[in-house]
C-alpha cells in the first residue's frame, strides 16, 4: 500500500496554486447531462472524485474528452438511459447529483444510494422532499433510489435542514420543470453559486443562489456552454492551516479571498498574520499560536470541512480551545489519530476540548476520511520526527497533487509504497 511519509518540524515557505473546487466540480459535471450540446468545463481539479463521476457519465453513454489536465469537454447527447452504474456510484457521496440531473432531463432517475465519507448518518430525505414537491415519486429498491414523474412542475420547497446537496439537487431537477420553483432555507456555499452560474450559462433561469431563497424558472431547453470552476476554498484553507501549524510564510494563489473570510478570521484570532490580494492570500505564522473557539456552521459560518484541519492547528495553541461541530453527527473520528501524535483532546458528543501542547511527535496514523486525512498531514508537518499516514486514497479524493504542492513549500513529504505484509512473512 502507499503511504505519505512526512519528516515534520520544518517551516513552510513559498507559493502554492489552488485547483478547482471539488464540491463544485462533482455537481457541475453531472449538470452537463441537462445540455443539448457539448459543454466545455475548465479548472476541473484532477482528483479521484472527479474521475469517478466522469467515468459514471461515460458508462451511461456520455463522450468525455480531456482537452488538457484541467479541461473537460462533455457531450451527453448520447445518454439515453436514466440508470447510473451501481458499482461506481455506491462509493461516492456526490453521485446523488445524478438523481437531480437525470430527473431534470428524463423525468426519471435510478441511482444507487450514495456512499462517501462515514462521519454520521448521511441521509437524502431533503433531496427526496424536493423531488416530490416537483411532482416526482420515489422507491428504494435493491440499494437503488428510483425517482420518476410524468412531468415536473415548479413548486415551493422549504428545506428542514440547510443542506448543500439537497439545494443543488433540487436546482438540477427544477431547471426544466414547468413554472417557478422556490427553495427556501437554501444552503449558501460558494459551490452552490458556481452551479447556478453554470446552469444559467446553459440557458437556465436561476436567481438568488448564495442567499437562503433561490428561485428557478423552468426553461424548455438548455444549450452547451463553456464554464470555469471556482477555486477550492477548502483546499486553500487546508494550506493556510498547514502553515499555521508548521510555521513559516506562504502565498496561496488562484483563490477568492472572500470565500476564505471565516477561515481567515479564525486564524487571525490565533495570531496568524494574513494579507489579502485580488486572487491570492499571504499567510505568515511566526508567533506562538493563541487558543480560540470554533463553531462550524453552514456558509458563511466556519466550514465543517475545515474542522479537522483547524483542530490539528489548535493542538499546538497556548491554552484550551473548544470546537463545536454543528453540521455532522460524528466528525471527530480523527481525534484518536491526533492523540497518537501527542495531542490532548477530549470529545463529548459534538464538542471537542483541546488542551494545547508544546509539540507533537511523529507516529504512524490513519486517514479516517478525506478531511481527517488532511488533518493528519497538517499535524505531521508540524510534528517533530516522522509521521506515516495510511489510507491516503481518502486524501487523494479531494486534494490534487498534495505531495508536490507541499514539497513546493519546502515540506519533507513523500509518497512511499509499502509492500502488503503478506501472511507468509508474518508466520
Ligand atoms: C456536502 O455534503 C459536502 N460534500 C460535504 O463535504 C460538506 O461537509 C457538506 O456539504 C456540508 O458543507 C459534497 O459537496 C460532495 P449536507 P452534503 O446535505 O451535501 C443533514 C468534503 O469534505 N441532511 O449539507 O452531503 C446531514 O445529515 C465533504 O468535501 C439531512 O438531514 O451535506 C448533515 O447533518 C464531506 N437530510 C447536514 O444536513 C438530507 O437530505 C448537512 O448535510 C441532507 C442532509
Amino acid at each position: 500500500m502507499d503511504k505519505f511519509v512526512i519528516n515534520g518540524g520544518r517551516k513552510l515557505h513559498g507559493d502554492v496554486r489552488i485547483s478547482g473546487a471539488k464540491n463544485a466540480a462533482v455537481a457541475i459535471i453531472p449538470a452537463a447531462i441537462l445540455a443539448e450540446d457539448i459543454c466545455r468545463i475548465e479548472n476541473v481539479p484532477n482528483i479521484n472524485d472527479v474521475t469517478s463521476i466522469a467515468r459514471i457519465l461515460q458508462e451511461m453513454g456520455a463522450v468525455i474528452r480531456m482537452v488538457n489536465k484541467s479541461t473537460l469537454e462533455i457531450d451527453s447527447r448520447h445518454i439515453n438511459s436514466p440508470v447510473a452504474s451501481y458499482d461506481l456510484v455506491r462509493h461516492m457521496r456526490a453521485s446523488y447529483y445524478l438523481l437531480g440531473a437525470l430527473l431534470g432531463r428524463f423525468s426519471h432517475a435510478k441511482v444507487a444510494l450514495p456512499g462517501g465519507c462515514n462521519f454520521g448518518v448521511r441521509p437524502i430525505d431533503q433531496h427526496l422532499k424536493g423531488f416530490m414537491a416537483l411532482g416526482a415519486e420515489y422507491k428504494l429498491e435493491g440499494g437503488m433510489v428510483n425517482v420518476s414523474a410524468d412531468h415536473l412542475t415548479g413548486n415551493n420547497v422549504y428545506l428542514d435542514v440547510v443542506s448543500v446537496g439537497a439545494t443543488m439537487n433540487i436546482m438540477l431537477a427544477a431547471v426544466k420543470a414547468d413554472g417557478m420553483t422556490v427553495i427556501e432555507n437554501a444552503a449558501r456555499e460558494p459551490h452552490i453559486v458556481d452551479l447556478a452560474n453554470f446552469l444559467n450559462s446553459m440557458g437556465a433561469d436561476v436567481r438568488g443562489a448564495g442567499t437562503d431563497i433561490i428561485k428557478i424558472r423552468g426553461v424548455k431547453q438548455m444549450k452547451g456552454a463553456t464554464y470555469s470552476i471556482i477555486p477550492d476554498q477548502i483546499e486553500a484553507g487546508t494550506y493556510m492551516a498547514a502553515v499555521a501549524a508548521a510555521g513559516g510564510d506562504i502565498t496561496v494563489h488562484d483563490v477568492i479571498p472572500k470565500h476564505l473570510e471565516s477561515i481567515t478570521a479564525k486564524l487571525e484570532e490565533m495570531g496568524v498574520e494574513i494579507t489579502e490580494y485580488d486572487e491570492a492570500i499571504r499567510v505568515v505564522r511566526e508567533k506562538p499560536l493563541a487558543k480560540c473557539n470554533i463553531k462550524t456552521m453552514p456558509h458563511p459560518g466556519f466550514p465543517t470541512d475545515m474542522q479537522p484541519q483547524i483542530a490539528a492547528v489548535l493542538c499546538l495553541a497556548d491554552g484550551t480551545s473548544i470546537i463545536n461541530e454543528n453540521v455532522w453527527d460524528n466528525r471527530f473520528r480523527y481525534v484518536e489519530e491526533l492523540r497518537r501524535l501527542g495531542a490532548q483532546i477530549s470529545v463529548d458528543g459534538k464538542i471537542a476540548v483541546i488542551e494545547g501542547v508544546k509539540e507533537l511527535v511523529g507516529a504512524p496514523v490513519k486517514a479516517m476520511d478525506l478531511r481527517a486525512g488532511a488533518a493528519m498531514v497538517v499535524a505531521g508537518l508540524a510534528a517533530r520526527g516522522v509521521t506515516e499516514i495510511e489510507n491516503i486514497e481518502y486524501i487523494e479524493r479531494g486534494y490534487e497533487n498534495i505531495v508536490e504542492k507541499l514539497q513546493g513549500l519546502g515540506a519533507d513529504i513523500r509518497r512511499v509504497y509499502f509492500p502488503e505484509a503478506s501472511v507468509a512473512q508474518a508466520l
